[in-house]
Order: C-alpha cells, then sequence, then structure tokens
C-alpha cells in the first residue's frame, strides 16, 4: 500500500513537472516580475499612506514594511528579464520599455538608488512618523526615477 502511494505521487510529479518546464518562459517571467513590483507597491504603499497621514502610524508595522522592502531590494531578480520581455515583443503583456535592454546595465543604478532608500528607510521607518516622513520622498523617488526611463504609461 505505501510503496504503491509512493509510485502514485512519483506519477504525480512526473505529469506536473513537464507541464511547468513547457510554460513559456517569457510569460513566466513577466508574471513574476509584476508580482515582485506589486509587491514593493504593497509595501511602499502601507509607508506612503503613513507618511501622508491617511493610515496610523505604528513603528512595528512601519518597520515591518520597509524591512520588506529592504529584504525585496536584495532580491536577485535577473531570471525575470529575459531578452524579447519588452513591451513591443509582448505588446500588452508588459510595460518594460526596450530601453532596458539595450542601454544593460544602466538599469541597474536605478536598482542600486532603491536598494539605498529602501535600506535607509529600514533603519529609520520605526523611530517615529517625523523619521518615516524624512526618509520616505528618496525612496518615491527611487520609484519614480526607474519608471520615467523603464516603464511605459500604459500597457
Ligand atoms: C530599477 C527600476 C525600477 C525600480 C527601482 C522600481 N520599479 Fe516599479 N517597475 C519597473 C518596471 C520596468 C516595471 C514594468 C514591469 C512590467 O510591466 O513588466 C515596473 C512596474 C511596477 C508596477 C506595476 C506592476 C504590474 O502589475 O504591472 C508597480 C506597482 C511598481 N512598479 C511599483 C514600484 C514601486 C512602489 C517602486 C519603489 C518602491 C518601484 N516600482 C521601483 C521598474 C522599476
Amino acid at each position: 500500500m505505501r510503496i504503491r502511494s509512493l509510485t502514485l505521487a512519483a506519477a504525480a510529479l512526473a505529469t506536473v513537472l513537464p507541464a511547468l518546464a513547457v510554460a513559456d518562459p517569457l510569460d513566466d517571467a513577466i508574471k513574476a516580475r509584476k508580482g515582485y513590483y506589486q509587491l514593493l507597491g504593497h509595501n511602499a504603499g502601507m509607508l506612503f499612506g503613513m507618511a501622508k497621514g491617511e493610515i496610523a502610524y505604528d513603528a512595528a508595522t512601519a518597520s515591518a514594511h520597509a524591512e520588506n522592502l529592504r529584504a525585496l531590494a536584495a532580491l536577485d531578480t535577473g531570471s525575470m528579464w529575459p531578452a524579447g520581455s519588452d513591451n513591443v515583443a509582448k505588446a500588452g503583456q508588459t510595460r518594460a520599455l526596450p530601453v532596458l535592454w539595450e542601454t544593460f546595465p544602466s538599469v541597474m543604478d536605478k536598482h542600486t538608488d532603491f536598494t539605498n532608500a529602501a535600506n535607509t528607510l529600514a533603519a529609520n521607518a520605526g523611530n517615529g512618523l517625523n523619521a518615516l516622513r524624512a526618509n520616505i520622498g528618496a525612496l518615491g523617488n527611487s520609484c519614480g526615477a526607474c519608471h520615467d526611463t523603464y516603464r511605459a504609461k500604459n500597457f
């Protein structure tokens, strides 16, 4: 009985794994990086809300969101940017402009600015509303600077 269910489990895996492997790698990468940026948007959005006074400031919560941004900034997202996944080749699916690939690795400078802003915010966001406000501008600018150059306004 035990052996039989193991065999079944192996058979189930054998059916699942090839199915995953044949999924379009470009589509997968686009989905993954959008998910990545949605996580940035969620965590940054909570902090922007607190800084604006739309969400009540809470030191532990602010710290947690800023730490999430620090951790996300440290992720290696290299595999999420395969050649041919720009908004010309994959129109309607992505807003990533071809210039991102044409001028690579310049985009990494923008990512470094974001990393530095996230690290500074993570060290300060829990030290009171004024400390959050003093450091949130640099974070917002780091998002906007990259979007201005590398992201299309619309799909
Ligand atoms: C290094 C460049 C870069 C930085 C820094 C950056 N972004 Fe983006 N962002 C992009 C690109 C490129 C896209 C388009 C991705 C796509 O459509 O494939 C994007 C897309 C997004 C999206 C839309 C995701 C979707 O579902 O289509 C959100 C939300 C977002 N970014 C928020 C942020 C926030 C918030 C920050 C800062 C905390 C940030 N980004 C920093 C380059 C950047």
